[in-house]
C-alpha cells in the first residue's frame, strides 16, 4: 500500500499518443464509485472523455502547475489521452457542498490509486476555466467541479522531505525531474495538550 500510495503522484506529461482503453476507463470509475460517501448518497457522476478531438477541445481550458510560472502545461505529443470529468448531480445530494467534496476526494483517490497500478498517472484539475462549460449541454442538476487528466506518464517525479524553510511548492531541477516536496510525519502529527 505504502510503494503504491507513494507512487501515486501528480504526473503533467503523458505519452499522448498511447491511448488508454474505454474498458480501463469505466473501470476507474467503477473505483470511484465504490467509496465512502456521506450519507451515502453518492453524489457524483462521471463523463470519461477519450476521443482525440474532444480532448483537444478540453485541454485548452485547463490550468497546469501554478507553482511553475515559467512552464505553460504540457506540449503537443505529451498531453493526456484521456479526461474524466466529475460532475455533481445536485438532485441526488442530501447534505452540503464539504460533505459532497470529501467524497470526490475520495473517490478520486481510489481512481488515481487504480490507474497507478496499472501503470497510467493522472493529474487532478480544479483550475479549470469555466467556459470549459460550454463545451457541453450541462442539465440544470449537474455541475462539474473536477477535471481528472489521465495518461501514460511521460516524466519522472519524486517526494522528498520539505526543506527547513517548510517551502511545499513543487519543482522541477535542471534534468526536469519533478520534486514533490511532503511535510514530515513529525511536523503533521500533533499532540494537543489535555484540559
Ligand atoms: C483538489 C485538487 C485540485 C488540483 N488542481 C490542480 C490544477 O488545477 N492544476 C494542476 O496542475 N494540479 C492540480 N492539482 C495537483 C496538485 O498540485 C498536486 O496534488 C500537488 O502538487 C501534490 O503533488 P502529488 O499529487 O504528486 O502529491 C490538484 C490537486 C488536488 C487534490
Amino acid at each position: 500500500m505504502l510503494e503504491l500510495i507513494k507512487k501515486t503522484r501528480t504526473y503533467r506529461r503523458f505519452a499522448e499518443h498511447r491511448l488508454i482503453s474505454d474498458e480501463t476507463l469505466l473501470e476507474l470509475v467503477n473505483l470511484a464509485r465504490l467509496g465512502g460517501s456521506a450519507r451515502n448518497c453518492q453524489p457524483w457522476q462521471y463523463m470519461i472523455i477519450n476521443n482525440t478531438e474532444l480532448c483537444k477541445d478540453v485541454f485548452p481550458y485547463l490550468a497546469w502547475a501554478g507553482y511553475l510560472s515559467d512552464w505553460k502545461g504540457p506540449l503537443s505529443g505529451e498531453q493526456p489521452s484521456s479526461y474524466i470529468l466529475c460532475l455533481l448531480n445536485r438532485s441526488w445530494l442530501k447534505g452540503s457542498d464539504k460533505e459532497a467534496h470529501f467524497d470526490l476526494g475520495i473517490a478520486s483517490q481510489n481512481l488515481l490509486l487504480g490507474a497507478m497500478k496499472k501503470g497510467i498517472a493522472g493529474c487532478r484539475i480544479g483550475a479549470y476555466s469555466p467556459e470549459i462549460n460550454t463545451l457541453f449541454e450541462i442539465p440544470d442538476n449537474l455541475e462539474l467541479a473536477l477535471v481528472i487528466a489521465l495518461g501514460f506518464p511521460a516524466e519522472t517525479v519524486v517526494i522528498e522531505e520539505t526543506p527547513n524553510d517548510n517551502d511545499i511548492r513543487y519543482w522541477r531541477d535542471s534534468g526536469d525531474i519533478h520534486h514533490v516536496p511532503k511535510r514530515s510525519l513529525t511536523d503533521i502529527v500533533v499532540n494537543l495538550k489535555q484540559r
